[in-house]
């Protein structure tokens, strides 16, 4: 239902034209009332906006505008044409998600400008205040006057009221890969990522630039979240601090010779977007990001499963066996060889351990030629996508499954070598139908090729959004490694299922890893966007396990690595390790089969980023919930209230808890499991671990159940 109203203002901006400080024009507030948006203009003609929550200042007055190259031009004073404002209040499906519904409920304003120069330039600002959050973006209409133009810069400012702390990774035009930092605004520097020199390719361009989303606290406690939305057509944002003031601006990631964005009018930028709230919790519900996103652009989407996988994947990066048919180790200083992974024996126990245990699919990396010439290499023609190493017999192996009734997930590693991959796509999907295959794991590890491309530019954000496309077309889903970090495109490409874009978990096997608090931060920063393929579900935890020598390890505790399942959100999830590790501790992997990847709903029950988060989720079409709570690298009390069952009736709880002398460093595999009846009126209390979690399956309680098990009580002290 949308409420519309239009006001003329050319007259009373013409008074405002002899005043020479910033006049307020117009303001805004969220449906509830508690985000209000200022809105100013100088008498210059500069527009500022601002933003209050609960009465106090989040965003002092900012500026917007841009630079253009082509025409030479700084769009930085403006007339004020009309104020255009409406009110939004839908509630649509999402394909898969965290919920069943989404509500989209905001005030919108559109700021009709003009700009002129010699000529004018028209230019909105559109506005929408959520309970939760301000998105706004720019819109150039098709006008007489600007066609084709090249923005130099956007010069948007975000200027924070405080010295607030932050969780950040360095501005970087190339990779996400960054372990966070926890600083306050003023200690903000972007040069600690030149230590990560485990990070294959990164572009770190200003120490004082850092990337969306951006999560910061202010010591009032005012939880402030800054991302993007509907990143299409456009480079991604970095943020540039200047330290004197807290003053955020964007700065985007530019192409080859330097400029920004190529556009055409009618043209939008992506959403800027801020999330607000007192409570952390109501940071990580927020769907603001995806309500801005225009719905899906698939016809059929019947073809897109939720799933989870296993794969010949883990073993390769700890170092069990090689990508390279040749048995060479990619980067390894050792001179051993190790197997070739993917051989058709070795996935046909993965298809095998895939059926007996019920994953929809196994992903199968190395299968094809060109590892041999693949890492570090910045060249053409390193992959084709379509021919099979020797030991690899694709068409067997297609049969095999399909008997199984378990699919291969494929797997293009386009060595970042993309205009290699756009001349292949089309023959390699191709492949993929010939042989049953309807997802596809990427990979953009290197430098780009067009030369001077970044992974995050104009260039690239328009490839990722063509392969999501091209595979939409074919009936395939996608899970993209090393893209731009996502921007809620998974509405509008629901086949699009996930991207890695951070550090995941397979940093863990061969560098100084992830720390305990890097999962409890994933879901305030990266995870924002888009679902992320983390690869949880690693039982064997210290990497001296495949190498008495090696010192890496997990950061976990075997018990966190299933409650990720539950705070990690994502369609596709992985069980990464190795299937003899299951093996062996097939109660535990018990969790790992029953866990759903979509859900009806999502309660967000304690959060605090850095420090700890339990979420949990109903099971879609079931009465099915999963429980997960994760800490940092501190031991804690998770307080699980059940109050969201809803029900006395009794529910079977089966609770995958850290030993009591569990420690993600001296004692990460040690669990015990534990049933007991739970009902609406349950507050559990679980220790976790240093570095440790809990998971729990609560599902209805059978007769038997009913029988066996008595109810939960707190364990007197
Ligand atoms: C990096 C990806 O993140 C990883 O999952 C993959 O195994 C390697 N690249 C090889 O493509
Ligand atoms: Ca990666």
């Amino acid at each position: 239902m949308n409420t519309r109203k239009l006001i003329f203002l050319n007259l009373i901006l013409s008074c405002f034209n002899y005043i020479s400080f910033a006049q307020q024009i117009v303001s805004v507030s969220s449906p509830d009332a508690r985000i209000k948006m200022n809105f100013s203009r100088s008498a210059q003609g500069v527009i500022n906006y601002a933003i209050n929550f609960n009465n106090q200042p989040v965003i002092a007055a900012s500026t917007l505008g841009f630079t253009f190259n082509e025409p030479k031009l700084l769009l930085d004073h403006f007339d004020l044409i009309a104020i255009d404002s409406t009110s939004h209040d839908d509630t649509w499906q999402p394909v898969w998600g965290e919920t069943k519904f989404i509500r989209n409920h905001y005030k919108e304003l559109v700021l009709q400008l003009s700009f002129t120069d010699t000529k004018p330039i028209k230019l909105n600002l559109i506005f929408r205040v959520y309970d939760d959050a301000v998105a706004f973006r720019y819109a150039f209409p098709e006008q007489p006057d600007l066609q084709h133009f090249v923005i130099a810069d956007e010069n948007t400012q975000f200027i924070m009221t405080g010295n607030h702390m932050a969780f950040w990774i360095p501005g970087d035009y190339d990779s996400n890969e960054y372990p966070y930092q926890h600083t306050r605004l003023s200690a903000i520097d972007a040069n600690v990522g030149k230590l990560n020199t485990e990070i294959a390719v990164k572009t770190i361009f200003d120490p004082s630039a850092v990337q969306t989303p951006l999560m910061m606290k202010s010591d009032d406690g005012v939880y402030i979240n800054i991302h993007e939305a509907a990143l299409r057509n456009y480079p991604a944002m970095n943020l540039l601090l200047n330290k004197t003031n807290n003053t955020f601006k964007a700065a985007l990631v530019p192409d080859a010779v330097g400029n920004k964005a190529y556009l055409q009018t009618p043209a939008v930028t992506p959403w800027r977007t801020i999330i607000i709230s007192d409570r952390a919790a109501d940071i990580l519900a927020s769907k603001t990001i995806l309500n801005c996103n225009d719905p899906s652009a698939i016809g059929s989407t019947d073809f897109i499963k939720p799933q989870k996988f296993v794969g010949v994947w883990w073993e390769m990066h700890v170092g069990k066996s090689s990508w390279d048919y040749s048995g060479e180790q990619v980067g390894s200083q050792q001179s051993s060889k190790v197997p070739h992974g993917a051989n058709t024996a070795n996935v046909k126990r993965y298809i095998d351990f895939a059926a007996k245990h019920g994953f929809a699919s196994v992903l199968v990396e190395g299968w094809n030629t060109g590892w041999e010439d693949w890492f570090g290499k910045w060249k053409e023609d390193v992959f084709d996508f379509v021919t099979p190493y020797p030991d690899y017999d694709i068409a067997a192996l297609a049969a095999y499954a399909k008997e199984k009734n378990v699919r291969i997930m494929m797997h293009h590693e386009t060595s970042s070598s993309v205009t290699n991959y756009e001349r292949h796509m089309d023959k390699a999907y191709a492949l993929m139908k010939k042989y049953g295959m309807n997802a596809v794991k990427s990979g953009y590890v290197g430098k780009i090729i067009p030369r001077g491309e970044h992974h995050d530019g104009q260039w690239m954000i328009r490839h990722y959004e063509r392969v999501a496309k091209a595979t939409a077309a074919e009936g395939i889903m996608v899970d993209m490694h090393e893209p731009v970090r996502p921007t809620g495109l998974h509405r509008t490409y629901p086949n699009w299922l996930a991207c890695e874009a951070a550090r995941g978990n397979e940093f863990n096997a061969w560098s100084s890893g992830n720390p305990p608090e890097h999962e409890t931060i994933l879901p305030f920063t990266r995870l924002m966007g888009g679902p992320m393929d983390y690869t949880p579900g690693i039982f064997t935890i210290k990497m001296s396990a495949y190498n008495k020598d090696k010192k890496e390890q997990v950061h976990t505790t075997l018990c966190k690595q299933l409650a990720l399942y539950i705070t990690m959100y994502s369609p596709l999830q992985m069980a990464a390790d190795l299937p003899e590790n299951y093996e062996s501790k097939m109660d535990a992997f018990q969790f790992i089969k029953d866990v759903a990847t979509d859900w009806d709903d999502t309660k967000i029950l304690e959060a605090e980023p850095g420090d700890y988060i339990t979420i949990a989720r109903l099971q879609k079409n079931t009465q099915r919930w999963f429980v997960g709570a994760i800490t940092d690298e501190q031991s804690r009390i998770a307080k699980i209230n059940f109050s969201f069952l809803n029900n006395k009736a009794p529910y079977l709880a089966t609770i995958y808890k850290d030993a009591p002398d569990g420690d993600w460093k001296e004692n990460p595999e040690a669990y015990v499991i534990q049933k007991v009846l739970v009902n609406s009126e349950t507050q559990m209390h679980i220790k976790l671990a240093p570095g440790g979690g809990t998971a729990i399956s609560v599902f209805p309680a059978t007769d038997e159940d009913k029988k066996m098990y008595t109810y939960y009580t707190a364990k007197k002290k």
